[in-house]
């Protein structure tokens, strides 16, 4: 396939279990022109999440995606050619884009376009850096009001929103349980995040290891997943103790919908909170969240674990891994290194993939 072509994945067929390669079409098309308003930019890594499937699952009449458009997701990108002002060829950017090389975009989504920040590589762009690290870090610092001392647990841990919590919340001095599937997440978490406790939910009974792990209860729980193990910390939830409801991935398959809590009167008992985090409310304040994760970054206190698929081709299995649980740390595609200089022709010819 010419490399002056654009290689795209098509959203086909709505799933009815897993998410995988079978729910979209591969296809190929000429590179777009932008036009007033618009800018061509080359993807570079596309962010992939969990909450991409619920766009897949939705009727139409539900806003769901229509079978045969584009599929949309983030991605750090390079901009080849500009009619955006505030945009130049050449500006690595983090925007709503699709799963395709090119892509003509306004800049607009559910977060507008920013350009990547100089020494942000791409991968943390949309990765760490993106609305991952963000989502992370004003759910802890913010929603999860925390105080130093207190017992934080975390469920999917070591996945991408999961990891950076868990660390966030041990730079501010708290207690930091991490439960996440499998050893190699769970060793993860107790050699390079340096979480207090790691629970391996495939191996070990999460209620027995919660009771050994946090005897006194819960002060904060970071909800990534939903489903029983929100309501076993429900159970330990402390007196005025919090709840950010991040994500629940246990519930995005349309196969799997499991009930919401049964044990959400514990929150009355106890004066507990339970909050919604949307990652959207805070957009304004991403330079805040970028400068102290990076900074966290720069000098050792956060690492950051990538998990990356290599190749646009494989985006829809990269997908898929979010919910088989063998993504360990944030699930990223990459497609192609930015190339040094932008010459619109010469990218579009002799561009590195
Ligand atoms: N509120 C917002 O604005 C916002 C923004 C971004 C992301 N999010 C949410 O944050 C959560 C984490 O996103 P992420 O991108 O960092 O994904 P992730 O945690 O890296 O990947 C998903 C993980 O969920 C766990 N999982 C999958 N299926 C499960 C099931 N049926 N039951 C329990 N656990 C399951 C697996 O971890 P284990 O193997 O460890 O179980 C898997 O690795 C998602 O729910 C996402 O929707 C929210």
């Amino acid at each position: 396939m010419s490399v002056s072509m654009n290689r795209r994945w098509l959203f086909e067929k709505r799933p009815e279990g897993p998410v995988g390669a079978h729910n979209f079409r591969w296809t190929q098309a000429e590179i777009p022109s932008p036009g007033e308003g618009q800018m061509l930019v080359r993807n570079l890594w596309l962010d992939v999440a969990p909450t991409q499937v619920l766009s897949l699952t939705a009727p139409p009449e539900a806003g769901g995606r229509p079978p045969g458009t584009l599929m949309e997701g983030f991605a750090s990108s390079q901009v080849i050619e500009s009619r955006i002002p505030q945009f130049s060829p050449g500006d690595i950017i983090y925007a709503a884009s699709g799963w395709e090389d090119y892509s003509v975009i306004d800049g607009k989504g559910y977060w507008d376009a920013i350009k990547v920040s100089p020494g942000v590589s791409p991968n943390l762009a949309a990765g760490a850096l993106g609305i991952t690290g963000i989502v992370a870090y004003f759910g802890v610092t913010e929603v999860a009001t925390p105080r130093p001392g207190e017992t934080f647990v975390v469920s999917a841990a070591a996945g991408g929103v999961g990891s950076i919590a868990a660390q966030v919340a041990k730079i501010l001095g708290l207690r930091v349980i991490g439960i996440a599937g499998g050893k190699e997440k769970r060793d993860w978490l107790l050699s390079e995040a340096r979480v207090d406790g790691a629970i391996d939910h495939r191996s070990e009974k999460v209620a027995s290891r919660l009771d050994a792990l946090c005897p006194e209860g819960i002060d904060i729980y970071f909800d990534n997943v939903g489903g029983p193990i929100l309501d076993l910390a429900l159970e330990r939830l402390r007196s005025h103790g919090r709840i950010v409801l991040c994500g629940t991935t246990a519930r995005y398959r349309p196969t799997t919908r499991v009930p919401g809590p049964l044990n959400y009167a514990q929150l009355i008992m106890v004066n507990g909170r339970m909050e919604g985090l949307l990652g959207r409310d805070y957009f304004h304040r991403f330079p805040e969240a970028i400068a102290s994760l990076k900074g966290w970054l720069d000098s050792g206190q956060l690492k950051t674990k990538e998990d990356v698929v290599v190749g646009l081709e494989y985006a829809p299995a990269a997908l898929a891994r979010l919910f088989s649980g063998d993504n360990v740390g944030k699930q990223l595609v990459k497609i192609a290194d930015p190339p040094l200089n932008v010459d619109a022709t010469k990218v579009l010819i002799g561009g590195s993939s």
